[in-house]
């Protein structure tokens, strides 16, 4: 079967990392976190104490510093040269700062080379908030997920649950609307559905029936 490129997209909790490392894995595809590039970015420019709106110097930490990932059996870490910063890019101060980061369009640019170059030669399946419309604009499948913003809440609510982290859910509620206001009404690759994508609203529908679905779509494909 010819190797395709997979983009997911949508807002924060929609589920796109969940099933793009289960599609990855069904497939023997890379999978790319492209989200956790950005909190890589922010999570530098916090322990350097860079002003999230100076944009020169956040290019200049991603030209100093190498963000990679690495797949194990079990999970996806995520580097920042040589120190393992796959948990501390989860943290609240990061997730708060992210969209500002995200903002500026040089360091989309220089964030887009290194996606580009990850999906290059196809067999991936990347999701994050442009990846249909700006990363992989060619990709074969594209999906755009989404949720009612209750259940987004009551996800992350439920998984911070089981990691043990106590949260508020109406803070969580209005993190994740203000984190999804800003990305969507930013200049440069706002979150937006590509006009080719296939949109799921995944409200009410569990994890294995969102794989299928897409299962169903990259079917049509091959
Ligand atoms: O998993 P969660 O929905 O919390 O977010 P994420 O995928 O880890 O992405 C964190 C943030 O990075 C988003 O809220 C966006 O501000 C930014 N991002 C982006 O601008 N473009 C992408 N392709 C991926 C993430
Ligand atoms: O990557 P994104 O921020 O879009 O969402 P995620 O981190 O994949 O999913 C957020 C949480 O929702 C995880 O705990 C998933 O297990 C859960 N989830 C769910 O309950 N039902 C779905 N259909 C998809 C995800």
């Amino acid at each position: 079967m010819k190797k395709i490129s997979i983009a997911i997209d949508g807002p924060a909790s929609s589920g796109k990392s969940t099933v793009a490392k289960i599609l990855a894995k069904k497939l023997g595809y890379i999978y790319c976190d492209t989200g956790a590039m950005y909190r890589a970015l922010t999570y530098l420019a916090i322990t350097k104490n860079i002003d999230f709106e100076d944009e020169k110097a956040l290019v200049d930490l991603c030209l100093e510093h190498r963000i990679s990932f690495e797949q194990t059996e079990k999970e996806q870490l995520v580097f920042i040269d040589r120190a393992q910063v796959t948990e501390a890019i989860r943290q609240p101060d990061v997730t708060n700062a992210v969209s500002i980061v995200a903002k500026h369009g040089a360091v989309r640019a220089k964030m887009v080379e290194l996606q580009q170059m990850i999906g290059r030669a196809g067999g991936v399946v990347m999701d994050g908030r442009d990846i249909g419309t700006a990363v992989l604009p060619d990709a074969e499948v594209k999906i755009f997920l989404v949720a009612s913003v209750i259940e987004r809440a009551q996800r992350r609510y439920k998984e911070n649950q089981e990691k043990g982290i106590s949260t508020d859910f109406e803070t969580l509620k209005k993190e994740i609307e203000q984190r999804d206001y800003l990305d969507s009404t930013r200049k440069v690759s706002p979150l937006k559905q590509a006009v080719d994508a296939v949109k799921i609203d995944t409200t009410g529908m569990g994890i294995e029936e969102v794989v299928k679905a897409i299962e169903e779509i990259i079917s049509t494909k091959n």
